[in-house]
């Protein structure tokens, strides 16, 4: 009988990120193309006497170890729809994706223990529920559940897969700080109070889809950027070190801290990189090949 699974999840970085007004729920409509970028967490489950929840890796003491957690969060939703009563589970996270820097590391830990637990207590669900269960947990649980890229519309929940033509590599800037998403969309409310619909671009989605570097570069895009900047105006000088460090595209990652930069090669991405740690303007600089796997079993 398996006693213990490993679910492996990447991170994710926004190529656009179109935002619209605030909705009545408070929530944004967004056109949201997600691109799986390969630096991941593993989760692994165990069976045990009582709940309990670890992490390790860069960050970790950032991160809760309670029940908030949305990898706890997640283990607690499917035992709860399955009738199982309190999940006798210990969950750790390995993690690797930066926290708390607009890359979805909450959002991967929770589809990697929706998955890890589904196989460690047979519950067998099927895709759809696995994707109403992340949908309810965040609007980047879903992506992170199916990796590749996507367009995400709705909050981001509602996903349309997208067909991606090569491997783009990136160099990503993690900050000296946090900030908080939702802060960021409230800055963005102050600054761009008559927002457009969001409407996803058809030069960046053909530029995913021949995998076109120079195009993509071309055509990334954040509406959160400026506020991002606004609330953490350091993040200026990160971009400049990259761009100035040959770097095609330079952009904050979803609601950041974290910057990315697209890069034309490896051999370019790593050059950015070292650059970006040189410049003194980010704490470390992670280089990653996208597009990336959804969440995987890896043990168990
Ligand atoms: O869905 P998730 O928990 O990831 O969202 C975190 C916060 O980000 C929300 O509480 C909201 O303030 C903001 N958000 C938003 N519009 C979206 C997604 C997130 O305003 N489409």
């Amino acid at each position: 009988m398996t006693t213990s699974v490993t679910v492996r999840v990447p991170a994710k970085v926004n190529v656009q990120l179109a935002v619209g007004p605030a909705r009545p729920d408070g929530f944004h409509d967004l056109a949201n193309v997600f691109l799986a970028v390969g630096l991941y967490d593993e989760v692994t489950v165990t069976e045990t006497d009582a709940f309990s929840l670890t992490c390790t890796g860069p960050g970790s003491d950032q991160v809760p170890l309670d029940r908030t957690n949305l990898a706890a969060r997640a283990a607690l939703a499917l035992a709860e729809r399955h009738g199982l009563g309190d999940p006798k589970v210990r969950i750790h996270i390995a993690k690797d994706i930066p926290v708390a820097g607009g890359m979805a590391g909450g959002s991967a830990d929770a589809a990697g223990a929706l998955v890890a637990c589904d196989a460690l207590w047979g519950t067998n669900a099927s895709r759809a529920e696995l994707l109403d269960i992340c949908a309810e947990l965040g609007s980047d649980v879903p992506f992170s559940l199916v990796g590749g890229a996507a367009l995400g519309t709705g909050r981001g929940e509602r996903l349309e897969p997208l067909d991606v033509g090569g491997e783009f590599w990136w160099v990503f800037a993690v900050a000296d700080g946090g900030l908080s998403t939702p802060a960021v969309y409230r800055e963005f409310d102050r600054l761009s109070p008559d927002a457009p619909a969001p409407v996803a671009s058809p030069a960046l989605l053909d530029a995913l889809r021949t995998g076109d570097v120079a195009a993509l570069a071309a055509s990334v895009t954040n509406d959160l950027q400026p506020a991002a900047l606004s609330l953490f105006p350091s993040l200026k000088s990160t971009l400049d070190a990259g761009r100035g460090a040959g770097a095609l595209a330079a952009l904050v990652s979803g609601s950041g801290p974290t910057t990315a930069f697209l890069a034309a090669d490896e051999a370019a991405a790593r050059a950015v990189a070292s650059a970006l740690v040189a410049s003194g303007t980010c704490r470390a600089a992670r280089v990653a090949c996208s597009p990336a796997q959804g969440a995987v079993l890896i043990s168990g």
